[in-house]
C-alpha cells in the first residue's frame, strides 16, 4: 500500500469540540495508524468534519464499518428510500423532484429539527452517525451540534452529583408522536428503553449528559417532573456557547459521537432548494467498555 501514515492534521473548529480532519481520503484504503488518529480524534473532539470526500453509499458504508457494525434503519415515513444501512435526509422524491410539504416524509423529517441523539431509543444506543452531503442548498439547511460533554463539565459539582445515577426513559416516537400512524405498533413498543442521564465515554472516562427529544421521563419521578428536568437539561446543553453550526459544502462528511453530542436539522426553503444527505449509523456495543480500546480495524 502506498498510503503514507501520520500525514493527517486535526484542526479544532470550536472552543469546546469539533475538529476538521485534513489530509485523508476516507474512501481510500487506510493504514492502521491513520485510523487510530481518526478514532482518537473522534473520542477527543466528539465531532469530526471531513471536507471534499464525495462519498457514494458503498464507500460511506465501508468507512463507517471500520468503527463497528452499522445499524439497520427501521422503515417509516421519514426513511422510505432505503431502510438498510443508509438513511436519506432530503426534500426530494425518488424522481428527484420536490416533495410537497405535507408529504408524510416531509412532516416526519421536520421533526429532526428537535435536538436529539440518534438511536437513543435503542437498547444499545448508537456510537456515531456519519452524514455525507450529496446535494447542498445554497442557503440554510445547516446542522447544529451541541456538546453535552462540555455542558456536563461546566455544571457545578453538586449539580453533577444530583444527576448521577438518574435513569431516563427514551422512546422512538417524539412526545407528540404517540399517535403517529407511520410507525408499526411493535416498533414503537420495542423502542422504549432506559439509559443513564450521565453517560461515560469508556475510552477517556469523560462524562456527558445523555438527553434530547427521545429522553422523555425519569425513572422513579412523576412523568411531568422528569420531562421538565430533561427539557431543562437539553435546553442547558444547547445554549450558544456549546453549539457548533455546520454549514454544508458540497463533498462534506460529518461524523458525530451520539454518546456525548446532540444535533438538529435547521430549516431552509424546501420548495426552492434541493437538499440530500446520506447517513450511516454506527452501532454501539454493550456494555460501553467494549470500546475501551481501539476497535478491531474491520477494514484490515
Ligand atoms: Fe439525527
Amino acid at each position: 500500500m502506498s498510503t503514507v501514515a501520520n500525514r493527517i492534521t486535526i484542526k479544532r473548529l470550536h472552543p469546546h469540540f469539533v475538529a476538521e480532519v485534513i489530509g485523508i481520503d476516507c474512501s481510500a484504503p487506510m493504514l492502521r495508524e491513520d485510523f487510530r488518529t481518526i478514532w482518537e480524534a473522534f473520542n477527543e473532539h466528539q465531532i469530526l468534519v471531513f471536507r471534499d470526500q464525495h462519498f457514494n453509499d458503498e464507500s460511506q458504508i465501508a468507512f463507517s464499518s471500520m468503527f463497528n457494525q452499522l445499524e439497520t434503519m427501521i422503515a417509516h415515513p421519514g426513511n422510505d428510500w432505503n431502510p438498510g444501512h443508509i438513511s436519506v435526509m432530503t426534500n426530494l422524491g425518488k424522481d428527484g423532484e420536490f416533495l410537497p410539504l405535507d408529504h408524510p416524509a416531509m412532516v416526519h423529517r421536520a421533526r429532526n429539527e428537535e435536538w436529539h441523539s440518534d438511536s437513543s431509543f435503542k437498547p444499545i444506543a448508537a456510537l456515531a452517525s456519519l452524514l455525507s452531503a450529496r446535494i447542498v442548498p445554497p442557503l440554510g439547511g445547516n446542522t447544529d451540534f451541541a456538546s453535552a460533554r462540555a455542558a456536563y463539565e461546566a455544571l457545578p459539582v453538586e449539580r453533577r452529583a444530583a444527576l448521577d445515577g438518574l435513569v431516563a426513559l427514551h422512546r422512538m416516537t417524539h412526545r407528540d408522536m404517540d399517535n403517529d400512524q407511520g410507525y408499526k405498533e411493535e416498533d414503537k413498543k420495542r423502542h422504549i428503553v432506559t439509559h443513564p442521564v450521565v453517560r461515560t465515554n469508556p475510552v477517556n472516562g469523560r462524562n456527558a449528559l445523555y438527553v434530547g427529544a427521545h429522553a422523555q421521563e425519569i425513572v422513579g419521578m412523576p412523568p411531568e417532573e422528569g420531562a421538565k428536568l430533561l427539557d431543562e437539561l437539553t435546553e442547558y446543553c444547547t445554549q450558544p456557547q456549546f453549539v457548533y453550526r455546520h454549514a454544508w459544502r458540497d463533498g462534506d462528511a460529518v461524523m458525530w459521537d451520539n454518546r456525548c453530542t446532540l444535533h438538529r436539522a435547521t430549516t431552509f426553503d424546501r420548495t426552492k432548494y434541493k437538499r440530500k444527505l446520506h447517513r450511516t449509523t454506527i452501532a454501539g456495543k454493550a456494555p460501553d467498555t467494549a470500546f475501551a480500546v481501539i476497535p478491531g480495524m474491520h477494514a484490515g
